[in-house]
């Protein structure tokens, strides 16, 4: 279960500008859920999501995942924590140039608990991704959308519960982003995983169990689906 209270994260501009890229959103997550957050580009759906991962730290308000309040952690404890319950797939997929697309997938493993047989873990979320064959290529030799896949199997090697991905199909034509999000729809029905993921692209509502609109950092209260 995932639970946000009050979350905000507001950053102070020069001046006396206040932006308040996520403002006062309360939501709750249960487990299993593919929750998908709809909104225009600057409606704050990277900001909410990096809160979420523990990747930003809000201005105000509370990140509850399976009962750990995740900002009430230290800083060892939070990092632990993330890697072992949150995979993350990236806007950009932020694949390491120099290692290996084998060696990307298992780079999470770095930062949890000691997994066994990562390198075939790794091998069978290539397969799982469709591209086995690529598993001694490196990033610049993929298009976009095989750099999405090496991404979402990355997300997948630590074995996390909860799924969060932003804007996993930018920057694709249609017949890519219907094979990404086939994907996304089999990681989260396998698990079943908590997959949470945002995007501007209203096409892509009927993957999801539950949706939400967030419009200037504020998360409508309803469903709309
Ligand atoms: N580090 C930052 N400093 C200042 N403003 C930021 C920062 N990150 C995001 N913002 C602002 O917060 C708002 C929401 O941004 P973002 O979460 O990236 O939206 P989205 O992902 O929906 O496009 C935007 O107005 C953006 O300019
Ligand atoms: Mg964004």
């Amino acid at each position: 279960m995932i639970e946000l209270k009050g979350l905000s994260k507001h950053y102070q501009l020069s001046g006396d500008t206040l932006v308040k890229a996520v403002d006062n959103v309360n939501l709750a997550i249960k487990p299993g859920e593919f929750m998908m957050i709809v909104g225009r580009s600057g409606s704050g759906k990277t900001t909410l999501l990096s809160l979420i991962g523990g990747l930003t730290k809000p201005t105000s308000g509370t990140v509850n995942i399976d009962g750990v309040d995740i900002w009430g952690l230290n800083d060892a404890t939070q990092s632990r924590f993330r890697a072992e319950t949150i995979g993350f797939v990236f806007q950009i997929p932020s694949l390491l140039p120099t290692l290996s697309v084998l060696d990307n997938v298992k780079l999470p493993t770095m930062f949890s608990k000691g997994h066994d047989n990562v390198g075939e873990r790794a091998l069978s979320l290539l397969e799982m991704v469709g591209l086995p064959e690529k598993a001694h290529a490196y990033p610049s030799q993929l298009s976009v959308g095989q750099q999405k896949r090496v991404a979402l199997a990355r997300s997948l090697i630590n074995e996390p519960d909860v799924v969060l991905a932003d804007e996993p199909t930018s920057d694709l034509d249609k017949a890519t982003e219907n094979e990404i999000m086939t994907l996304i729809k089999k990681v989260h029905d396998d698990g079943p995983r908590t997959m949470v993921m945002v995007t501007h692209n209203l096409d892509l509502v009927s993957y999801a169990t539950e949706v939400r609109t967030m419009a200037n950092g504020v998360l409508d209260e309803g469903t709309r689906k």
